[in-house]
């Protein structure tokens, strides 16, 4: 099987059952011509995310990792007219793009991307209660997924979902001696949650126009 294939199948589920509007091409275009790297939830991805917020109809959700805001937008689109979602980016530019096209795909209002390291941010959401989330999607700087993980854990009401992208990182994720720190997180957030009562969890592998990795979806245990 080849990547090739991969690409081919994403395609077909895009032109099938998982269709981009004319706002979400504009936000990938808009990325683009920005230069910000490619590296949004691919079509199907993103979809499940948005099944996911309808599931467990979310009506807080917070994001760490924003790119151009095409994770946020279909999130978003599938909250709840009176939910709200913060989206959490170290890069000032890239918000500034992520932003307007938010607003081009008419969650402006529902929206709020801020700036600076996400970690950095927590602080402050703990302060103004921003939480607790319903759900939590973590796409951020991959050795700190373990540390964003721990935080969400205590952020996350009862019944409502943790989600980490790229965790299977090319099937590095099952190799110990693999020396990428970015690997080396995944794993011992894979051991942290072997240990972890509070959370049911699993990693499901993917494969498609972004090539081999995973998402890792935990629900958090009701009270
Ligand atoms: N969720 C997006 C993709 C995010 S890519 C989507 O699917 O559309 C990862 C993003 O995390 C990049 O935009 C990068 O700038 C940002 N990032 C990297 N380190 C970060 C940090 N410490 N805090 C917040 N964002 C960070
Ligand atoms: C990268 C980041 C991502 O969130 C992703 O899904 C793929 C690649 C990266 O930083 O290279
Ligand atoms: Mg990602």
């Amino acid at each position: 099987m080849e990547e090739r294939v991969f690409a081919e199948v994403d395609q077909f589920i895009g032109e099938t059952i998982v269709r981009e509007d004319e706002a979400l091409r504009a936000s990938v275009e808009a990325a683009e011509a920005a230069g910000l790297p490619s590296i949004q939830v691919s079509p199907p991805q993103g979809k499940l995310l948005a099944l996911l917020v309808r599931l467990v109809g979310a009506k807080r959700i917070l994001e760490f990792g924003t790119l151009g805001g095409y994770s946020a937008i279909l999130m978003a689109r599938a909250l709840s007219p009176e939910g709200r979602l913060i989206s959490l980016e170290a890069k000032a530019e890239y918000a500034e793009v992520a932003r307007r096209s938010v607003e081009r795909a008419g969650v402006g209002d529902r929206v709020e991307v801020r700036v600076g390291p996400a970690l950095e941010a927590l602080p402050a959401l703990e302060q103004e209660g921003a939480g607790p989330f319903d759900l939590v999607f973590i796409d951020a700087d991959k050795v700190n997924t373990p540390g964003y993980f721990t935080w969400a854990l205590d952020h996350t009401r009862g019944g409502g979902l943790i989600i980490a992208d790229n965790v299977v990182r090319g099937g590095t994720l099952a190799d110990p001696s693999d020396p990428d720190e970015a690997t080396k997180a995944q794993r011992r957030l894979h051991e942290m949650l072997s240990e972890e009562r509070r959370v049911e969890a699993t990693t499901i592998q993917t494969v498609g126009s972004k090539s081999y990795d995973g998402f890792l979806i935990a629900r958090v245990k009701a009270a």
